[in-house]
């Protein structure tokens, strides 16, 4: 059976990406900056279809910045009932082509304290560590175990150079704990205390695996999270047109620090 690389390799030709972007809820326009793009579609590589509204289901080939790039537009979720292999077919694909460098982007709820420097819903997150609450790991089940180290898996250099990326663009860049949990639903007031008091600053249902087998791969890591919508003390309301909107209007912030931080990679 022909691989995931191996297909887009087929389409490709000679083609090299030094980075695999991923672009998550609402965050797909930053793919239409990706210039002489050849278009997949994940069915046609093999990869999982997307079911979720604002995530489109295609792989891009081209350059950003000058710079040889894929672009995953649009990702499929464990909330799909998706195996967790599937979530990160697209990371080992690219690392299997020579790509060097993941940068994962996704919608998240920001936690606040009730307190002034609180996230407020369009802010920008540079993830800085994880906490893996999707009772998944995508290592597990390997034919020899992979004890991978995660302590620096969010790259501390290129973590400097994005906030160097964010300065450069003018656009203020918090950095925190991003959790993972499964959902689909979003979080009750009480798990949102749980997360605030082991040290979330965002929650998400998506990124960690995939930045576990990048990891596995040997890819450095940095990824952002697009804060839609902000969890108080007390209790806040989730819906998923309010993630789009505002993912969708805040985006092309997203889109300046990555369009700034791709050429320093
Ligand atoms: N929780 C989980 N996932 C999310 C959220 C949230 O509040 N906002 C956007 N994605």
């Amino acid at each position: 059976m022909r691989t995931v690389a191996q297909h887009i390799a087929d389409r490709l030709g000679q083609f090299t990406p030094k980075a695999l972007l991923t672009l998550g809820s609402g965050l797909g326009a930053l793919a239409n900056d990706v210039e002489d793009a050849t278009v997949l579609p994940f069915g046609e590589v093999g990869l999982p279809d997307t079911t979720v509204p604002g995530h489109e289901g295609r792989l891009l080939a081209g350059h950003l910045e000058g710079v040889p790039v894929l672009c995953q537009q649009g990702r499929v979720h464990l909330y799909e009932g998706r195996d967790v292999s599937e979530t990160v077919a697209c990371v080992r694909a690219a690392a299997e082509l020579g790509a060097e460098v993941f940068i994962a982007t996704n919608a998240a709820g920001g936690i606040g304290d009730g307190a002034p420097e609180d996230p407020t819903p369009g802010d920008l997150m540079l993830i800085a560590d994880h906490l893996n609450f999707t009772g998944e790991n995508p290592l597990i089940g390997l034919p020899t175990p992979h004890f991978v180290d995660l302590k620096d898996a969010y790259d501390p250099q290129l973590r400097a150079v994005a906030r160097e990326a964010a300065q450069a663009t003018g656009h203020p860049l918090r950095e925190g704990v991003y959790a993972a949990l499964r959902g689909p639903s979003f979080e009750t007031p009480a798990e949102i205390t749980w997360l605030r008091t082991v040290g979330a600053n965002a929650v998400g249902m998506s990124t960690v695996p995939e930045v576990i087998a990048a990891r596995d791969a040997g890819l450095r890591v940095a990824a952002f999270s697009l804060l839609t919508n902000v969890h108080l003390p007390g209790g806040s309301t989730t819906d998923h047109e309010e993630v789009i909107d505002v993912g969708s209007k805040a985006g092309p912030r997203l889109a300046a620090v990555l369009r700034a931080l791709v050429p320093r990679l």
